[in-house]
């Protein structure tokens, strides 16, 4: 049953068992309706709401939403409940989120454990809340309180919500034990319901120009972002309007963004995230390999991210380099990030120290005899690669998983320097590694089933997204990444600068434009990588050419204050170089291009379609499991804009056979066979088929 209602004594009990996280489908509305219906007709004197299982209620039924809403809506349980002549008792555990927040709002009081939490992320699936929780927080907290809250979707703790006002009691031990007795002192002490719509918003200094200055500050933090506007809007009116009139406003609101394609596009991000991990085919009886010590065989860039990741989660690393003062300066690169990360207010200085002491650093290999698992981040040679797994080989315990943070090279390669090609796995972070969620598992043909389930158990264990990989040149995102980097610098010697491109890719969503990213990285990076390459292996050389004269000039990007751009010293500002425009069309005459004006619309779908077009060669090669993947690697290691929902998702909205004939106009009017449309996409089309209908035929 989805809803039980039961008496203790003078105590209405309303049960909710929703598993896994209690959300408010349709079952679960109507069980509360009734129940708190019911509970008015008979001699109890309060009502306690509760969850079973792991949490209160977790939300909305995300997977409801884009349907029509069935009777009764959230809405009208939450005026049920705030209408009850006896007093309401919110009993929260785990975490209270969106809707089943704002349920716990409609109820008088609010008891919490220690150890939950409380929140509105629905701004995080491009929605506002939509069942009073933009006009009762106001209320409880004030506006500016309200603002920061809602807009940034955060989880609040339990405490810090005592503090605030938002709950009324915290406790340690069991949850329903403590807030029956909660609800007998107020029985005791004769309190009553006591409802947040009467109680008047706290009067503060925020009036119609504090509210556009708070717009705009969302223009920035939350760039092209819909959700973020619509609620200040509906606090804006919270302020303005009666209490029920600002509920009218608020739901108004919630149902225009519910069907918007930022909403949409967030709603599946939020589920592909949750799938990525699955791996059909998997045996469900292979259990994973038990991780509780790693080494990390590099302190560059890399390894030393990848060491605070598992840090960070409390696993302890042991770092191995070639010799000491590469240690030494790995570790001090280490210590500074934990630093900064303090001076930010973002961790205590004891939780610093812990987590570097978990942080150990060697030279000698003899010291991984006893690791679980090993991540090699080496620099980016196959044979320095194949020697690494050589020695690992040697040195590794029976069952220690071996993996390669490689970028682009060939994991059964790697694995074939190893008596244990089972044990050996791809672990591709994104840089910086402790912060980027992103992790590519990369399965090479001899991988053993059980390793990739550790991988991915492993993966949500240190708070990463892990999508599953198969071996190819760059696997999924920095393969699909080329095609993107090679349509910016055909851009650029057809006729657009580098302003021009950045600006068109950053008004789109993405995090960052393919140069600026470019100068970040270093130019040298592939200009290294280039020089390993033989004329024919590199390619058209329109696709390299600005960037290798650039790196010839010493302008190797923002560590040496230019690149694409020129960059101040002191404050990083990045502006236009006349002397880079100068090297592009010196370049363009070279090779023989005539530069022409290149329209914004051009310059975004030639950087969409190669994304797209490669995405779906990808997934007809079963490089990616599905679709949602590619989105996911794309949102959490690429900076695409998750309000367009990844990559494949984009191609869908904007419809398979509109994708094709513009992949194919460019594929005419260019005669590049890179432009020929994956046959995947040509194959859909012809059938008016969707993305959907191919995985549904797959699996
Ligand atoms: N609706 C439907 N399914 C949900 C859900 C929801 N609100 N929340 C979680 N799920 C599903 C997940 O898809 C997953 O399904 P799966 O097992 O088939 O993959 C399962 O529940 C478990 O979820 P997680 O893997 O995320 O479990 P965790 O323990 O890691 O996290 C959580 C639990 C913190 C509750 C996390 O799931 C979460 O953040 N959920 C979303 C919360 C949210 O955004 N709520 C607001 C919804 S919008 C709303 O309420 C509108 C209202 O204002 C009207
Ligand atoms: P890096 O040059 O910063 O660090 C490599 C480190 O490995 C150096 O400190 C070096 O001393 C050490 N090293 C080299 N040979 C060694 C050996 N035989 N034994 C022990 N230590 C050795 O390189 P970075 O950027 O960290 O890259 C490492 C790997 O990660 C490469 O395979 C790269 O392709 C991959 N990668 C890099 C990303 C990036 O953005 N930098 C992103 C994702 C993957």
């Amino acid at each position: 049953m989805l809803v039980s209602y039961r008496r203790v004594d003078e105590l209405a009990v309303i049960s909710i068992n929703n598993p896994p996280v209690n959300a408010l489908s349709h079952g679960v509305r109507k069980g509360v309706l009734e129940a708190i219906t019911t509970a008015q007709t008979d001699d109890s004197k309060a009502i306690v709401i509760l969850c079973e299982g792991r949490t209160f209620i977790a939300g909305a039924d995300i997977s409801e939403f884009g349907k029509p809403i069935e009777e009764p809506s959230l809405p009208q349980v939450n005026a049920a409940i705030e209408d009850s002549a006896k007093p309401v008792i919110a009993a929260i555990h785990g975490t209270a989120l969106g809707g089943g927040f704002e349920l716990a709002l409609s109820c008088h009081y609010r008891c919490a454990l220690d150890s939950a939490a409380v929140g509105l992320p629905e701004v995080n699936l491009g929605l506002l809340p939509g069942a009073g929780g933009t006009q009762r927080v106001p209320r409880l907290i004030g506006v500016k309180a309200a603002l920061d809250m809602i807009t940034s979707g955060q989880k609040i703790s339990a405490q810090k919500a005592l503090e605030q006002g938002l709950i009324d009691r915290v406790f340690d031990g069991q949850v329903e034990e403590s807030a029956l007795a909660y609800a007998r002192e107020l029985i005791t002490a004769g309190a009553g319901p006591r409802r947040i719509s009467e109680i008047a918003i706290p009067q503060e200094s925020f009036d119609s120009e504090a509210f556009d200055a708070y717009r705009n500050l969302l223009r920035k933090r939350k760039r092209g972002q819909e959700a973020p506007q619509r609620i200040v809007d509906c606090i804006e009116a919270a302020m303005e309007k009666s209490f029920d009139e600002g509920l009218v406003y608020e739901r108004s609101r919630f149902v225009e963004c519910c069907q918007s394609e930022q909403s949409a596009a967030l709603r599946h991000i939020f589920f592909a995230e949750r799938q990525a991990p699955k791996v059909p085919g998997l045996d469900k009886a292979v259990a994973p390999r038990a991780i509780d010590r790693v080494a990390i065989i590099g302190a560059g860039t890399m390894g030393g991210g990848i060491a605070m990741s598992f840090a960070n989660a409390g696993i302890p690393v042991t770092l191995l380099e070639l010799n000491q003062k590469a240690l030494d300066a790995g570790q001090a690169l280490i210590a500074r990030n934990y630093a900064t990360t303090v001076s930010k207010g973002k961790l205590s200085q004891e939780q610093a120290v812990a987590r570097q002491g978990l942080i150990s650093g060697t030279t000698d290999y003899e010291d991984l005899a006893d690791v679980d698992l090993v991540i090699e981040a080496v620099f980016e040679s196959m044979d320095v690669k194949r020697q690494v797994f050589g020695r690992l080989d040697q040195v590794c315990k029976e069952g220690a998983i071996l993996a390669s943070n490689t970028s682009y090279l060939d994991v059964n390669e790697i694995a074939a320097a190893t008596s244990r090609p089972q044990d050996v796995v791809g672990l591709h972070f994104f840089s910086p590694a402790n912060v980027m969620r992103l992790l590519e598992v990369v399965r090479a043909d001899k991988t053993a089933e059980d390793v990739i389930a550790t991988a991915m158990a492993l993966g949500k264990r240190i708070g990463k997204v892990p999508v599953l990989a198969g071996v190819c040149y760059g696997f999924i995102g920095n393969r699909m990444l080329r095609q993107y980097a090679r349509e910016a610098q055909l851009c650029m010697i057809e006729g657009a600068e580098p302003g021009q491109i950045d600006g068109v890719l950053t008004r789109f969503g993405m995090a960052m434009g393919p140069l600026a990213v470019g100068d970040l990285a270093g130019l040298d990076i592939g200009y290294k990588a280039r020089q390993a390459l033989t004329d024919e292996q590199k390619g058209d050389p329109r696709s390299y050419c600005i960037a290798d004269a650039l790196v010839e000039m010493g302008r190797l990007g923002q560590k040496t204050g230019a690149g694409y751009y020129r960059y101040d010293p002191d404050t990083r500002a990045r502006s236009a170089d006349p002397e880079v425009l100068a090297v592009i069309e010196e370049q363009a005459k070279l090779q023989g291009v005539e530069r022409r004006v290149l329209s914004d619309e051009e310059i975004l779908d030639r950087h969409l379609m190669a994304l797209i077009n490669e995405g779906f060669r990808i997934l007809e090669e079963g490089i990616a499991q599905r679709p949602g993947d590619i989105d996911v690697v794309y949102v959490h290691g690429y900076g695409f804009p998750s309000y367009r929902g990844g990559p494949m998702f984009y191609a869908s909205q904007r419809g398979l056979s509109a994708v094709y004939e513009r992949i194919e106009s460019l594929h005419k009017s260019t005669g590049e066979a890179h432009w020929a449309p994956a046959p995947l996409l040509t194959e859909l089309v012809r059938n008016n088929q969707t993305l959907g209908d191919w995985m549904a035929k797959k699996n």
